[in-house]
């Protein structure tokens, strides 16, 4: 989108991110879940769409995330929920840059 103002904030260190771990940090009150899966960077609204499960705590196996409160699952690209197929989990770009995770919080 050409009017889409970005808007990185640095939240976490990338030693800190280990990969195949999940972390949650905090960005102006929003809970966001960072994923470091095989190479590749994801961001994910940190509580579940359901009922607000701990997404960072849940299980990742094949590019998704299962939420460890009911089982919900998301693709960790997307936000898309695999059962119906709706993406209702809020997701958000994210780089490694200078040993700094950042999100962009307008994505
Ligand atoms: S709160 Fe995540 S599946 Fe229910």
């Amino acid at each position: 989108m050409s009017d889409h103002v970005q808007n990185w904030v640095d939240v976490a260190a990338e030693e800190d991110c280990v990969e195949g771990h999940a972390v949650e940090v905090l960005v102006d009150g929003q809970v966001i879940a960072i994923f470091h899966e095989q190479g590749e960077w994801f961001a994910m609204d940190g509580m579940c769409a359901h009922q607000g499960g701990p997404i960072a705590q849940g299980h990742v196996a094949g590019g998704c995330v299962t939420c460890p409160w009911h089982g919900w699952q998301y693709e960790l690209s997307t936000g898309i929920q695999t059962i119906n197929r709706q993406p209702l989990q809020k997701t958000y770009a994210v780089r490694a840059c200078d040993g700094r995770i950042e999100v962009d919080m307008n994505s």
